[in-house]
């Protein structure tokens, strides 16, 4: 049976536990309540940032330092409930990132993967490995681990993103490298659109073996997404719990998109209600289309377009809108399935 507390700490055992702190020991009694806990305890909170608040911090921040400079000009998303981490959730990074007309971010790799989700602007590019791709809102772009990537815009308006990173899973495996490109652009060896040609249309090169874990399409634009989704809310009643939910997946295996981040797209009716719903993994939902608002325990997130809210580990959600809505979301699904972890729930349980 789990103990849920310590044992009584009597003068004898806190001499002993004094005694052999010099060691580098202590008992496990002390503390196998907190590690061993008998259900997720996320320190995350329950929180939504309003883009019409964020977005003028933002903008501010573009006259501040170039991207250039900034190497990133990124503003992270930070969970109260997490003191100070880089972390929206107990295990990802958010933040949103904002290239100027005629400016560029240098290229770089690193380890860490990242996602990027297109909230305002269109026509800025990213480059993945000599592929140049134009971003649209809605679009869901990847940078797997260990590619070069650089940003360009050369539009004449502010482009934002949303970027998701595994960066604290790394870290905590101790496995982050990054080096930087000895130019700031990546020369561009690939016409753009080649690699979705490729792999983007239920169809595979012939002799095409995967060398990587990630998705080898890169972009997943939103115009196809959405189509997706309209079809799909045409053709049946919504899941009772999801709405219509699709998750992002690479073609080569079937899995999740991104060997660390699952990355899910739903359409809820206008006037819909879900039914009570919890999982392990915390998440990170964008509002693309639409308004409305997440019930999760005691706290109501209320979102609409372009805003961006966090559901905890194991907390239970409803979502509720006053019109049709579509939402983005991210977590680390990906990684707790893979190790065996994840769990969900429906309704009350
Ligand atoms: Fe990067």
């Amino acid at each position: 049976m789990a103990n849920d507390h310590a044992p009584t700490r009597t003068s004898e055992r806190q001499a002993f536990y004094d005694r052999i702190v010099p060691a580098n020991l202590a008992p496990l009694w002390e503390q196998l309540h907190n590690l061993v806990t008998q259900a997720p305890v996320p320190k995350c909170l329950p929180t939504v940032w309003h883009y019409r608040d964020v977005r003028p911090h933002l903008m501010q921040s573009g006259s501040l330092i170039t991207a250039q400079e900034a190497t990133r000009r990124v503003l992270m998303l930070m969970n109260p409930g997490l003191g100070g981490q880089a972390s929206i959730t107990g295990s990802l990074f958010a933040g949103l990132q904002l290239i100027m007309p005629g400016e560029v971010a240098p290229a770089h790799r690193h380890t860490a993967s990242a996602l990027r989700f297109i909230v305002e602007g269109r026509g800025a590019y990213t480059a993945v490995d000599g592929e140049r791709t134009t971003m649209e809102p809605g679009d869901f772009v990847i940078t797997p681990s260990w590619t070069w990537h650089d940003h360009g815009n050369d539009t004449q308006e502010p482009m934002v993103w949303l970027d998701g990173l595994d960066v604290q899973i790394v870290n905590l495996l101790n496995a982050s490298f990054a080096e930087g490109y000895p130019d700031e652009i990546q020369p561009v060896t690939r016409p753009e659109g080649d690699s979705f040609a490729r792999y983007g249309n239920n169809l595979l090169p012939i002799d095409w073996k995967p060398e990587a874990k990630t998705s080898p399409v890169f972009n997943y634009p939103y115009a196809r997404t959405r189509e997706a989704l309209a079809a799909l809310a045409r053709n049946g009643a919504p899941d009772s719990y999801h709405g219509h939910k699709l998750r992002y997946v690479n073609p080569a295996s079937g899995e999740f998109a991104m060997p660390t981040i699952a990355t899910f797209v739903q359409l809820l009716p206008g006037g819909f209600a879900s039914l009570p719903y919890r999982a392990t993994d915390g998440t990170v939902f964008v509002c693309v289309e639409g308004e409305g608002e997440t019930r999760v325990e005691d706290t109501v997130l209320t979102w609409g377009q372009h805003d961006i809210f966090v559901v905890p580990s194991w907390s239970s959600h409803t979502h509720h809108t006053r019109r049709e809505s579509v939402l983005f979301s991210f977590s680390d699904r990906a990684v707790q399935e893979k190790l065996g972890l994840w769990r969900e729930a429906r309704g009350n349980a």
